[in-house]
């Protein structure tokens, strides 16, 4: 089977890992082109990962080009909707970082596009690819801890780092792995109920600016069950990703602080050194789910984190928005706000 051509759009933090995995961790794959507004960006990436890598700085010129095959999406949350549907008209095979889209609006225009065009689409619910939270679904498809009753997902990022951030990242960009998650994790439950508490506690005197920097999300779904969602921006001991499902007959855990295995006993105490970085925590999941995006699209086979799945999260993220304006709890209907 020949390599799938990729073109990768944005060559920022998320960009340069993506790159790097299909340039030398996914065999199936050729990194073909790079796009990305700022031109010493892309050349530097393309430096360090390849030769004969293509440049585009006009990142619907590359779209274009007709020796790619699929494209990879990493360029600010808010280009993504167009940039999808730009990929789709011309026949591409997508994979998007989270979230699709900011808008509900957004994203069903995304999905008639990618269903017209009949292209393959993945978003970037790494979560989903990570070997706890696979094995804890499949547990939960099997039966084995009953019926979820209470679900748990956190996200506490390990630092804050420039506080002017667009507004209502924490819950279009942070916290949509953790609706994502409980999702995920309460199979073919929807929700029905979102309250959202919020508040810049790490930055307060950013909250002016727009900033949410610490949240909790209550869901309620429609099977009955009770999902926790919460997110902050400065844990000081790295980076942090749980979750947990308490069902009738049982309970599951996933997710682990620890760097590696080590644990060290000294006259001080026990302890063991903790990841400090998303693509330390979890490098396995962030690989795993681009090798099989591309063995999806090279076989046909199904699409794992689809477009569908991301309009699910992304309307109990606007929800969440709805909420903290309002102070108060928002209904969900038949996939609406009400
Ligand atoms: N899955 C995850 O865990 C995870 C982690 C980090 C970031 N992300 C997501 O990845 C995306 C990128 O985040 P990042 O941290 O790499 O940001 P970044 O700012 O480091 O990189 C963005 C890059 O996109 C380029 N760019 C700007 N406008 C563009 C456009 N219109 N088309 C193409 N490129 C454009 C910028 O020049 C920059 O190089 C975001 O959606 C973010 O939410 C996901």
């Amino acid at each position: 089977m020949s390599q799938l051509n990729v073109g990768l759009l944005g060559a920022g933090r998320m960009g340069a890992f993506h790159g790097e995995s299909i340039a030398k961790r996914i065999p199936e794959a050729n990194l073909y082109a790079i796009a990305d507004p700022f031109p010493d960006t892309a050349q530097k990436l393309a430096d360090k990962l390849g030769t004969n890598i293509k440049i585009y700085t006009e990142p619907l010129e590359m779209m274009k080009d007709p020796a790619i095959d699929a494209v990879i999406i990493a360029s600010p949350a808010r280009t993504h909707a167009n940039n999808v549907i730009a990929a789709a008209e011309n026949g591409k095979a997508v994979f998007c970082e989270k979230p699709m889209a900011v808008t509900v609006e957004e994203a069903d225009r995304v999905l008639q596009v990618v269903q017209e065009k009949k292209v393959p689409l993945q978003v970037g619910f790494n979560r989903r690819f990570s070997k706890g939270f696979k094995s804890a679904h499949e547990e939960i498809v099997a039966g084995k801890i009953g019926t979820p009753q209470l679900l748990r997902s956190l996200t506490r990022d390990p630092g804050l780092g420039n506080p002017n951030i667009p507004e209502w990242t924490i819950f279009l960009e942070t916290l949509i792995h953790d609706f994502d998650t409980l999702l995920y994790l309460n199979p073919n439950a929807r929700p029905v109920e979102v309250f959202v508490m919020a508040d810049a506690l790490v930055r307060p005197d950013f909250k002016d600016k727009g900033l949410l920097d610490t949240a909790v999300v209550t869901i309620r779904f429609d099977n009955g069950a009770i999902g926790i969602a919460e997110a902050n921006f400065q844990a000081v001991y790295g980076y942090d990703v749980r979750g947990e499902v308490f069902g009738s007959e049982g309970m599951l855990q996933m997710g682990s602080i620890r760097e590696s295995s080590m644990t060290r006993y000294t006259k001080e105490g026990v302890s063991y050194n903790t990841s400090r970085y998303d693509q330390d925590l979890l490098f396995d999941a962030y690989v795993a789910e681009l090798k099989s995006f591309v063995e999806a699209v090279q076989t046909n086979k199904p699409i794992y984190a689809t477009g569908e799945d991301a309009r699910s999260a992304l309307l109990i993220a606007r929800a969440c928005i709805e909420s903290y304006k309002l102070n108060q709890p928002v209904k969900i209907e038949n996939g609406v706000l009400v």
